[in-house]
Formats: C-alpha cells, sequence, structure tokens
C-alpha cells in the first residue's frame, strides 16, 4: 500500500528541525507570558524564553509535572482567556483532584489533524467505516479518535466503551473496516464474539489501533491471528493532546512516529533528569509545539521508551512504551513491569490472554501471585504444567520468584477500558 503524506510528513529533517525550533520558541514564549507557573519557573531558573536558541537548549529549561498541573487545579495553567477555551478534558488520576486540559478552536484542529494522520498511517483512508469503542466523555480517548476519523473522511461509529454484546451486533451490522479500542478491551470484545457463536476472523474489520494501555508484542500476535485484522499501536495521553501524538504505521509495524512537528519529544533518566541520546532507554518527556490554550513544556510522561531514526516516516519513533514508572512493581529489589508478565503468560499453552497481578505483603517483603485464566478446553495437567511454566519463565526472565494461579476460565474480571493490571492488597 503505498502510503499518502500530507506537507509536514514530507519535510526533510533540517526543515523539520528549523519548523521545530520557530514554534519551539513561540511556545516558551506564550508560555512565559501567559502562564503564572511557568513564568515562576522560568524565572527561577534564571532563563527567558529567548535564551532557547537551539533545540538543545531546551534542556536547560524547567521539567513540569503532573504535580504542577494539580496545584494549579482546575484552569491555573491554561495560556488563553477562558472564552476562548472550546473544550476541557480530565484524567481522574488514582488520587485525589483530576488532571484538567483545555483546548482551543485551532487545538481541536490540530488533535483533528493528527489523530487523522495516525489513522492514514494505521491504513485508513476516507470512506473507511471506523468503529470507536475507546470511552466517551471526559477521557480523551473516544472524543479525539472521533474527529480525527472525520476529519480524515471516514464513516464513524460512536459505540463507546460497555455494552459489550451491543458492540458485536454492530460491529456485525456495520461492517466497519477499522476499530479504535484498548487492546484489553478488544480481548473482551473477542471472547464476546465467540459466545455468540461468531468467528471472530470472519468481521468486516481489517485495522485495529490500539493504545490507552501498554501492550506487548504477544499480545498484537494473539489479536491478529484471533482477529484476522493488523494490530498497531496508538500513544498520547491528554496532558500532551490526548492519543495522536505517535503512531504506529501498518507497512512497518515498528515503533510509533511521534508527529514531532506538533510534539517535541526528550528522553531523560528518570531518576538525574539528565537528557539521554536516542537509543537510550529512559522516561519521555514532551513539549507541545503548537498548543494555544494549554502549552506544555518538559512534561514528564512516567512513560518508558526510547527514541529511534524515523523509517515509514522522517519523524523519529519511540519503540513500544515497556510501562509506566508508576506501574513498576520492586520485588526483593528486581523492577518488575505488567508488560514482562504479559510477555510471559501469553507465550504459555493452555492459559488465556487474561492475567491479574496482586500485591500482598508477608512480614516485611512484598509477594506477586500472577493470576493467569485458563482456557476453556485446557485439562488440569495442562493448567498445572502453566503455573509450573510461568512461575519459571518469571524467575528466568524476570529474576525474581512469584507465586502462580491459574484459575477457572471467565472468572477474572474483564476490561472495558483501560485495564487495571495491579490489585495492590498491601497494608497502608
Ligand atoms: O490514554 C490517550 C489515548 C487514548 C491514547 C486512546 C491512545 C488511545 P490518558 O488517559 O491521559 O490519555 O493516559 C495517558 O496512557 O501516559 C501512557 O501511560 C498510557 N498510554 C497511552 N497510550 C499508550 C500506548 C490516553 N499506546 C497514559 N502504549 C500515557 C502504552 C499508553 N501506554
Amino acid at each position: 500500500m503505498t502510503p499518502l503524506l500530507d506537507a509536514a510528513e514530507q519535510l526533510s529533517r533540517e526543515k523539520l528541525a528549523a519548523l521545530q525550533l520557530e514554534r519551539l520558541r513561540a511556545t516558551l514564549r506564550h508560555a512565559y507570558e501567559n502562564v503564572g507557573h511557568y513564568r515562576l519557573a522560568f524565572d527561577r531558573a534564571g532563563l527567558r524564553p529567548e535564551d532557547c536558541r537551539s533545540l538543545a537548549d531546551l534542556a536547560r529549561f524547567p521539567f513540569t509535572a503532573k504535580a504542577d498541573l494539580r496545584d494549579n487545579y482546575p484552569f491555573g495553567m491554561f495560556a488563553v482567556d477562558q472564552s476562548e477555551v472550546r473544550r476541557i478534558h480530565a484524567s481522574s488520576g488514582t488520587t485525589g483532584r483530576p488532571t484538567v486540559v483545555g483546548y482551543t478552536q485551532r487545538d481541536l484542529d490540530t488533535w483533528a489533524d493528527v489523530v487523522a494522520r495516525s489513522i492514514r498511517a494505521a491504513g485508513g483512508r476516507p470512506g473507511h467505516k471506523v468503529h470507536v469503542a475507546y470511552g466517551y466523555g471526559l477521557f480523551t480517548g473516544g472524543l479525539g479518535a472521533h474527529y480525527g476519523a472525520e476529519r480524515l473522511g471516514c464513516t464513524v461509529i460512536p459505540a463507546s466503551g460497555g455494552m459489550t454484546a451491543r458492540q458485536v451486533q454492530l460491529i456485525q451490522d456495520f461492517r466497519p473496516e477499522i476499530i479504535m479500542v484498548t487492546p484489553s478491551y478488544m480481548l473482551t470484545l473477542l471472547d464476546e464474539f465467540e459466545r455468540q457463536g461468531v468467528d471472530p476472523r470472519t468481521t468486516s474489520l481489517q485495522v485495529g489501533i490500539f493504545g490507552a494501555e501498554p501492550w506487548t508484542e504477544e499480545m498484537r500476535r494473539e489479536i491478529e491471528e484471533r482477529f484476522a485484522i493488523d494490530a498497531v499501536d496508538i500513544y498520547g495521553l491528554s496532558e500532551v493532546m490526548g492519543p495522536g501524538v505517535a503512531q504506529e504505521c501498518v507497512e512497518t509495524k515498528d515503533g510509533l512516529h511521534i508527529w514531532e512537528d506538533h510534539f517535541y519529544p526528550e528522553v531523560v533518566d528518570p531518576f538525574t533528569g539528565e537528557v539521554l541520546r536516542d537509543g537510550a532507554e529512559g522516561e519521555l518527556v514532551f513539549t507541545s509545539l503548537t498548543k494555544e490554550a494549554m502549552p506544555v513544556i518538559r512534561y514528564r510522561t512516567r512513560d518508558l521508551t526510547r527514541l529511534l531514526p524515523g523509517t515509514a516516516r522522517v519523524f523519529r519513533r519511540m519503540e513500544k512504551i515497556t510501562g509506566r514508572s508508576d506501574d513498576m512493581v520492586i520485588l526483593r529489589g528486581v523492577n518488575l513491569f505488567p508488560t514482562q508478565i504479559e510477555e510471559i503468560v501469553l507465550r504459555t499453552p493452555g492459559v488465556a490472554p487474561h492475567f491479574q497481578l496482586r500485591l500482598t505483603r508477608e512480614g516485611r517483603m512484598d509477594a506477586l501471585t500472577v493470576r493467569a485464566e485458563a482456557r476453556a478446553n485446557a485439562t488440569s495437567a495442562q493448567r498445572a504444567d502453566a503455573v509450573r511454566a510461568i512461575a519459571a519463565a518469571v524467575k528466568d526472565g524476570v529474576g525474581v520468584s512469584v507465586a502462580v494461579e491459574v484459575v477457572d476460565p471467565e472468572t477474572l474480571e474483564r476490561s472495558v477500558g483501560k485495564i487495571k493490571r495491579i490489585v495492590d492488597l498491601r497494608p497502608h
């Protein structure tokens, strides 16, 4: 398939860098002049927006953290008059106040453009029907996908999350080519197709655009095989925009191209904050280059990845996210991410791609139990083998001992949106 490219996707690296610098300087000025938080933070660092003379100079500017957004709840980080704000989204977060983000009309246009570009990179074309099963509402997934698909010239089916039986019916009747949904909810849909006696390989779906949570190559293989579709990764976060900050191209499926004309990435050491060279793993940091309502300067995502050179596009890629520093479990000194367990569970015969991690405390030590679900036809001998295989693979691959339970089919809670892998039962 020949990819269709928009003007920015055809820039040379030099022209892109020049555009980025111009936009970066304008953003720093806009933030400094209109947001009290940035003015204070730059002043404290002894910096003026004009001190940014090259892209590398950005490293001298202070980071922005989620706590800064919370401290300025609800609208303190906005850089325009409230009458210019056309939409608000918010993420609930695990503790306390939600994180609030705002968009001007131009921001909404930019967002629709980058999501349209993402869907096209995934193989979507004008005229395709797009079933959007990301949640609609304050979460950016549903509306973000929706306006991007419309912008591309697709027909949108705004299903949102939940009512799983009906989703399957709609897919059968409306015959969409594309589905946009979290990978974990796609598995819930898979179960429902099978429950209704429909072979998931026979649907009209050709491409799934999956994101909003970490997922592995093993999960890609599972979904692609069971649905006979191409599965590609979409990344984004509310603070930076929503879905469509980066997108995997269907022709290469080799990590996500960051739409660098709007979002400038850095990868930093999560402990020292030092900027790492491309190729090194660390925490992803974003600076918005065109946002009006809520510019973000060096926003710390807590997502862990590496920056890689472009392949299918001129833009740099980010490797599929390993995990969030927040989701990292430290067990007897060993760092463990849910994605490492996902890789193992999905490779193990006899178990379904559903699992949960239970954290408990025994004395002073944290303990982890991997609960995976047996496949419907698994014998008790296969289940016992799976317990041993998972425990051994975690010990070998991650370097730590965990307990493993293989539970009955259809007993673990199913996802309707972003899945929560870790159930923390430790006393506070
Ligand atoms: O999840 C935006 C989104 C919606 C992205 C739909 C893709 C599709 P938030 O709710 O603010 O926004 O959560 C952002 O979700 O920092 C990552 O930790 C995680 N995340 C998002 N996409 C991916 C992905 C949306 N493709 C947080 N892979 C981010 C891994 C992802 N993690």
